[in-house]
């Protein structure tokens, strides 16, 4: 037992950027695409193919796995996890992308610290309670909290949109 291990180093490559992008390292962000004024904190990963839309904050510790699109003005908090692979014949799909399944997040979503998301499509104008998991499209805009996501209460014309500047 002392071979020495492959080390691969986290790396910030190959990302599209609109203008007034901040991605604090150490991140391992690659091949995707981040619109103007983005936000990227620390110990983030942003696999391939991912879109995130303008003024998005994406706080530290979240992961965000590829085939998941994210809208404007949206507010993704710590360690948020997303999910593409949902084990559907039992274990992970290895590499088999057939299986993995996509994710849509509208505009001004508000996503709460240590959320899943599993693979839905959430509409615009939502908040999602910290340590919620999402097993469904949310299709109603409003406020959802729990394990498995449930709405609270409805999003009213007197709460604050989120223009994603928090
Ligand atoms: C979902 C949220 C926005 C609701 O806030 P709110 O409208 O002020 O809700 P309240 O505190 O009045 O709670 C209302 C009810 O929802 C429950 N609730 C609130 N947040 C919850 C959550 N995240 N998960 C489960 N239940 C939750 C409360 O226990 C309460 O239940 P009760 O009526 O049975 O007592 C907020 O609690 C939340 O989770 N925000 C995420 C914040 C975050 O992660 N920020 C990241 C940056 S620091």
């Amino acid at each position: 037992m002392d071979a020495k291990p492959a080390v691969l180093n986290a790396a910030i490559r190959d990302v599209r950027c609109g203008s007034g992008v901040k991605i604090v390292a150490p991140a391992n962000v690659y091949e995707c695409e981040l619109g103007d004024q983005c936000f990227v904190g620390p110990f983030v990963e942003i696999q391939k193919g991912v879109t995130v839309g303008a003024r998005t904050r994406i706080q530290s510790h979240s992961f965000i796995c590829e085939l998941v699109a994210i809208g404007e003005d949206c507010f993704i908090g710590h360690g948020v996890m997303f999910i593409n692979d949902v084990f559907a014949v039992g274990c992970p799909a290895r590499g088999r992308q057939e299986l993995w399944r996509s994710t849509n997040i509208g505009d001004r979503v508000s996503i709460g610290s240590n959320a899943t998301i599993m693979p839905v499509r959430i509409c615009d104008d939502v908040v999602i309670g910290a340590g919620a998991v999402v097993t469904r499209d949310i299709s109603e805009s409003g406020f959802y909290v729990g394990n498995p996501a449930r709405l609270l209460r409805p999003m009213h014309s007197e709460d604050p949109p989120n223009h994603g500047n928090q």
